[in-house]
């Protein structure tokens, strides 16, 4: 079978590239070796988190949080069983949405295993017939996305010792959960079972969660969860767990030299959590005339995506930079387009990043470590969610908006929201960013009131000291 493009992984990045190049007129094959399509997004990763998150947020809110609104809800149950279903059914509608997308484009969609056999050609090993044959294409596209990294001494059996994927569905709730690494998937999964009652340890190598993150936000968002009864080990090292009777056990170290030596942790599971490698395992890269990096991804220019060998290309997790859905999804649109010899661009400043604990977490742009380092002069406005009046109504007060805006151009740099719908307001931002925006553009748009994002609006008046309600 001969195609224009063929696309190895059906996750965001390949998905969507796929759909992309069909409504542009290419004849499209997407290989995936998993039953549905989606990748890690759909079928382990953002979309069953989240659905959990939602669940999870409801329990807890009605256990705890409805009271404050005079609503009393008393002998408030947890239907585990029901709540794993209500997510396994999101993911399995929106499997079949990407089904019928495929299916209303024409895109011949290949269950199995796909790798690379020379310029233009791909080996296809059939999922469920085990038999290989060969397609062709002018342009090849590996998306296959990343797989979690592990611990040594650690050994994952999505069971009781799990990575994010069996840490979507403990079939009880755990009493004690040791989440290893505070970054995105600790932090979210290690809020879902939090909420719906275990105790939650995060054992985190460096001295602050959340690397990356705007370190005022890392810092209230600590402060945050503690309050929300986490618990959290900074500077402390896993070396190894094991099972000791019904429990399992874990050692921790800290990292410094100069501190002292901590017991064990005792606990009945275990959240492996410190970020994900590259997924090019099988993919046939030598054959390609292909070479990943020293961190296992595949160098690619940019600009093009085009990898060192001529029409093979590569999006998405597989290349590196930042591991998001959208990130991905914006690489394989683009791609296509450039393709069909249009002039996309993806524009890798505005790509938002959310963290859905509670309150959400969520940032556009640049920090004000990164502003420091490149030496870029800027000013900061910040406005807190406890003077934002909608915040108040939600009795959701916790967090602020921090805009950081160029000190003599006043082009906004970055956005930091830590705060009630921070997700959903950040996009305010990301279009400002877009049309680079300055503070001052954003501060002079009306804004409904009483809104939260009101409050992004008064944090742009504060760059300029004009804020109204602080
Ligand atoms: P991460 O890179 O966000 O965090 C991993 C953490 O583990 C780091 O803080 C690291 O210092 C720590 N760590 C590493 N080794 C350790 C050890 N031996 N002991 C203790 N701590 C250790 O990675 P995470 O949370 O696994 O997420 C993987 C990727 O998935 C991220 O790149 C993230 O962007 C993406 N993701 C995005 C989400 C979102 O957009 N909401 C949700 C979940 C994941």
């Amino acid at each position: 079978m001969d195609f224009d493009v063929i696309i190895i992984g059906g996750g965001p990045g390949g998905y969507q590239a796929a759909i992309r190049g069909a409504q542009l007129g290419m004849r499209v094959a997407c290989v995936e070796n998993r039953p549905r399509l989606g990748g890690t997004c759909l079928n382990v990763g953002c979309i069953p988190s989240k659905a959990l998150l939602e669940s999870s947020e409801r329990f807890i809110e009605a256990r705890t949080g409805f009271a404050r609104h005079g609503v009393i809800c008393t002998d408030v149950q947890l239907d585990l069983q029901r709540l794993l279903a209500h997510k396994d059914g999101v993911v399995d509608e929106l499997g079949r949405g990407i089904d019928f997308l495929f299916g209303k484009h024409k895109i011949t969609r290949l269950h199995g295993t796909g790798r690379l056999d020379g310029p233009g050609r791909v080996m296809v090993r059939d999922a469920k017939s085990g038999a290989e044959r060969a397609i062709t294409a002018r342009s090849v596209i590996l998306a296959t996305g990343s797989a979690p990294s592990t611990v040594p001494g650690v050994q994952v059996d999505e069971r009781r010792i799990v990575s994010s994927t069996g840490g979507l569905s403990f079939e009880q709730v755990p009493k004690h959960l040791v989440v290893i690494g505070g970054g995105y998937i600790g932090l979210e999964l290690g809020s879902v079972w939090a909420r719906l009652g275990a105790k939650v340890t995060v054992v985190e190598y460096l001295d602050r969660i959340t690397p990356g993150l705007d370190a005022e936000m890392a810092a209230q968002l600590l402060k945050i969860l503690q309050k929300s009864g986490f618990e959290f080990m900074l500077g402390t090292k896993v070396t190894g767990a094991r099972t000791r009777g019904e429990d399992l056990e874990v050692d921790v170290a800290p990292v410094a030299q100069d501190q002292a030596a901590k017991s064990p942790l005792s606990c009945d599971a275990i959240l492996v959590a410190v970020g994900r490698k590259p997924h090019t395992e099988g993919l046939g890269l030598d054959s390609g005339g292909l070479k990943t990096d020293a961190r296992g991804f595949i160098p690619v220019d940019l600009a093009s995506f085009a990898t060192a060998v001529p029409g093979i290309y590569a999006i998405g997790d597989v290349i590196g930079g930042a591991m998001l859905a959208h990130k991905a999804s914006e690489e394989g649109i683009a791609l296509m387009e450039m393709l069909a010899g249009q002039k996309p661009r993806v524009n890798y400043n505005t790509i938002p990043s959310v963290i859905y604990t509670a309150p959400e977490v969520a940032s556009v742009g640049q920090t004000e470590e990164a502003l420091t380092a490149a030496s870029v002069p800027y000013k900061a406005g910040r406005f807190p969610f406890a003077a934002s009046a909608r915040a108040k109504a939600k009795a959701h007060t916790a967090g602020l908006v921090k805009v950081l805006a160029h000190a003599t151009t006043d082009e906004i740099l970055g956005v930091h929201i830590i705060g009630p719908e921070a997700g959903s307001l950040i996009h305010e931002a990301v279009v400002a960013m877009d049309f680079r925006a300055s503070a001052e553009d954003l501060a002079l748009s009306c804004h409904a009131h009483p809104t939260l994002p009101e409050a992004l609006r008064e944090a742009a008046l504060a760059v300029h000291d004009r804020a109204l309600h602080i």
